[in-house]
């Protein structure tokens, strides 16, 4: 069991529909640290610089568009292998297809909406923290 750091941004529909609460009440009820916190809105260049491996797909364009469109909020959690429990309760990245009980089971409907980002390896988790939190 490593401990490990990881990386989430509540998307702008999730904090539009007043779910920081609950969605940062299920990492918290699950043993998970809040380490860091913020609200702060994304610049199109950090949202396109963030999804840089995406930019071909035809999906992008709106992607950014849904990322820009809010104040998001920004956490660092900490726990026992905290990169793949966050991602088990964050769920499929399809809300259409995640299960029930995850987060984008329980409150999301349709791509590109899906309430959240989480890192999906130690060297993104490390690397979105610095780019959103610095050193
Ligand atoms: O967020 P996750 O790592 O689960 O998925 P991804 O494949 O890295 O895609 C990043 C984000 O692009 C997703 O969270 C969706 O918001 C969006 N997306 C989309 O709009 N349509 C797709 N077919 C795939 C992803
Ligand atoms: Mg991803």
């Amino acid at each position: 069991m490593a401990v490990e750091q990881t990386f989430v941004i509540i998307k702008p529909e999730a904090v539009e529909r007043r779910l920081t609460g609950e969605i940062l009440t299920r990492f918290e009820r699950k043993g998970l640290k809040i380490q860091r916190l913020a609200v702060t809105e994304i610049s199109k260049e950090v949202a396109k610089k963030h999804y840089a491996h995406h930019g071909d797909k035809p999906f992008f364009p709106h992607l950014i568009e849904a990322m820009t469109s809010g104040p998001v909020v920004l956490a660092v959690l900490e726990g026992d292998e905290a990169i793949s429990q966050v991602r088990n309760l964050v769920g499929a990245t399809d809300p259409a297809k995640a299960a029930p009980g995850t987060i984008r089971g329980d409150f999301a409907l349709r791509l590109p909406y899906n309430m959240i980002h989480a890192a999906d390896s130690p060297d993104a988790a490390q690397e979105e923290i610095q780019r959103f939190f610095g050193n």
